[in-house]
């Protein structure tokens, strides 16, 4: 049975009280900044996107957007591997590339986004006939191979993506059974033998608050922490949606991974309701944007907040979620929503008052 559509609603008064701040997709107007990127870097914190390299390639308004609105950006699905290696031996890194160069020309940071999935696989890999010794000899030169090519141009590497069920378990993957549950330390250190000084992740979704996924999570990496893994933080996808409300205890889930001494970041954020939507809906998904981030501003180990995709027009969502969309900060005409305003008066609160716990 679906939780009432309105789970986050009882959170939007506090947090919706003025949107007179909103403003349009341009850069600042007047002295006092007020792009999500030039707010976010008044707290210390990066605000980024995902990104469409087709869409970036034909459509100026988008790169305009994408350019003045955010400080990182990470490749939608360009590097992914059946992206990057759509025949066995044969890399194509152009569009990842120009994704790259966007980036340096605008004054961006790259997230590398991702070495080891089972998704997006390429067909020659998924359709061939390996054994588990040659699987393992292709993620290696995968990962030694892609880490290389983008080797000082990429901030944060997302290296292991989605590695858990909900119920804390490891999910069977291809890696999990040919290699066994070591795949993801081997992945991280063959990853930080390319590029040592890239920051490298562990990726998830539904481990935003306290539950059996981010405890299996939290388990794993103080194992990979204790064991010496080169590990520097965890990425919380962030997919919400308004029927399901709140995660719960977000902060203390950072918290807990700060106490790691592990980094933490919000890598997919976007949060989708039922459509058409209501002006009630387009209140609770500010709501939610605004939990997790108000969590990362929190926490000073929170580096960077990443939604996925700024306009819905462009959003996955309403591919792969039956009946909804309504998902990002700006709609099909790219206009910022309720949500925007959210995100931005938020960052404009946090910059009055940038206390954040593990600060000294
Ligand atoms: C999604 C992209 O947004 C889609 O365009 C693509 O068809 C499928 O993948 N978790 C992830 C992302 O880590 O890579 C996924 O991106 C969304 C869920």
């Amino acid at each position: 049975m679906r939780l009432p559509r309105l789970a986050l609603a009882g959170v939007v008064a506090a947090t919706m009280a003025v949107t007179g701040v909103m403003a349009s997709g341009g850069g600042a107007t007047g002295a006092q900044p007020s792009t999500l990127k030039d707010l976010g870097s008044q707290v210390g914190l990066r605000i980024g996107t995902a990104v469409n390299t087709d869409v970036l390639s034909t459509d100026a308004a988008y790169r305009s957007i994408t350019a003045t609105q955010f400080s990182t950006v990470t490749p939608e699905n360009v590097m992914k591997w059946d992206a990057v290696e759509p025949t066995q031996g044969t890399y194509n890194w152009t569009a990842a590339d120009q994704l790259v160069a966007f980036a340096k020309a605008n004054g961006q940071k790259v997230r590398g986004h991702t070495l080891v999935w089972e998704s997006q696989l390429p067909a020659w890999l998924t359709s061939g006939t390996f054994t588990n010794d040659q699987l393992k000899a292709l993620l290696h030169k995968h990962i030694t191979d892609e880490v290389t090519h983008f080797k000082g141009n990429i901030w944060q590497w997302d290296v292991v993506n989605e590695a858990f069920n909900d119920d804390g378990t490891l999910r069977d993957t291809p890696w999990l059974r040919a290699i066994g549950p070591d795949y993801i330390a081997d992945a991280f250190r063959w990853a930080h033998e390319a590029d040592p000084k890239a920051l490298l992740f562990y990726n998830d979704y539904n481990i935003e608050g306290m539950g059996p996924k981010s405890d299996a999570v939290y388990a794993l990496l103080s194992k990979l922490k204790a064991q010496g893994v080169p590990i520097d933080g965890v990425g919380l996808q962030g997919h919400l949606d308004t029927q399901y409300g709140l995660p719960s205890d977000i902060t203390g889930n950072l918290l807990r991974f700060a106490s790691l001494h592990l980094y933490s970041a919000f890598t997919e954020a976007d949060v989708r309701t039922f459509v058409p939507v209501t002006g009630a809906e387009l209140l609770a998904e500010g709501a939610g944007y605004n939990a997790m981030l108000q969590s990362c501003l929190q926490v000073a180990r929170c580096i960077s907040f990443t939604v996925w995709g700024w306009s819905d027009k462009w959003s996955w969502v309403p591919r792969v979620f039956t009946g909804e969309g309504s998902a990002d900060l700006y709609d099909e005409n790219y206009q910022p929503k309720e949500a925007y305003a959210a995100v931005q008066q938020t960052l404009q609160l946090a910059g009055g008052a940038p206390y954040r716990y593990g600060q000294s």
